[in-house]
């Protein structure tokens, strides 16, 4: 196989090359590279403040960076909108979960995307097909599509936001902390969830506090602290406690 600047046998989904992003006086991201492969999940870790949520709202559209760019599948992305990410098959599972709780499964999953029949009226047998479907690829076992969200345990909330993602073919789930407010039981199922999403092939960032979460489950780690990458390192090459110390050590620029 060729090996050529776009990564070796795996392929190379995304770049980002060189973010610089700046909040007022605060320089948030100070030329940070950062890339994810096809079907692979990485750890993006750091302490408070360091620039993970600020680097992935980057790359959703969220936040537009001052300098940088972004390769998509090889080609430079404009991503200039939540919507322009999207389009490309990025999609965002956020810290604070954005679903309606008093909303059906198959609606949250279908929101503002829904299928419409004839006249334009909403086509509720396909969404709730569709969502059973992708509510199964994930092992997520609930009894019907109609169920109101606040019957569901946090896991299984941030299950209907993964299979939302799963229905819309992401190629990329970018999780910003999904376990932060679980009981150990349900943080163990969203990891689970995490794990399929890998089987179906799609690329997941998971940015978490907790590195016990993380370490089993992704391959590789981007260490960010004060707005620069302090380290990329594959799992083979480390250990929970190896990160904690880069963590660590990276000094606090108060
Ligand atoms: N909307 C904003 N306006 C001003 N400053 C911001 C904004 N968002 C982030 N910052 C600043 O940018 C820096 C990076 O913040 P960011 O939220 O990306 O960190 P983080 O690594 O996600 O932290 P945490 O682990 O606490 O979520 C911090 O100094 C933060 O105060
Ligand atoms: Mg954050």
């Amino acid at each position: 196989m060729k090996a050529d600047s776009i990564g070796e046998s795996r392929g190379v989904l995304v770049k980002m090359v060189n973010i610089h992003k700046w909040f007022g006086k605060v320089h948030a991201l100070k030329g940070v590279d950062f890339e994810v492969k096809h079907s692979e999940i990485v750890g993006l870790v750091g302490d408070n403040g360091a620039g993970k949520s600020t680097l992935i709202k980057v790359l959703s559209g969220v936040y537009l960076a001052e300098e940088g760019e972004i390769f998509f599948e090889g080609r430079r992305a404009n991503i200039t909108s939540p919507g322009d990410a999207r389009k490309l098959g990025i999609e965002t599972v956020y810290q604070e979960q954005a679903l309606a709780p008093n909303m059906s499964i198959s609606r949250n999953i279908f929101m503002g995307r829904e299928p419409t029949k004839a006249l334009g009226f909403m086509d509720k047998k396909a969404m709730d097909k569709a969502s059973m479907e992708a509510l199964r690829n994930i092992r997520l076992d609930v009894a019907s599509p109609d169920l109101l969200i606040t019957v569901l345990s946090g896991g299984q909330r941030q299950g209907v936001a993964i299979a939302r993602v799963l229905h819309f073919e992401a190629k990329l789930v970018i999780m910003d902390e999904p376990t932060i407010a679980l009981s150990i039981k349900e943080a163990h199922q969203v990891l689970e969830f995490i794990k399929q999403l890998r089987e179906e092939n799609i690329s997941v960032i998971f940015i978490t506090h907790n590195l016990y979460h993380v370490f089993p489950v992704a391959e590789r780690f981007v260490i960010l602290g004060s707005g620069e990458k302090i380290a990329d390192v594959e799992k083979k090459d480390t250990s929970i406690d190896h990160l904690t110390e880069l963590i660590v050590r990276e000094p606090s620029r108060l």
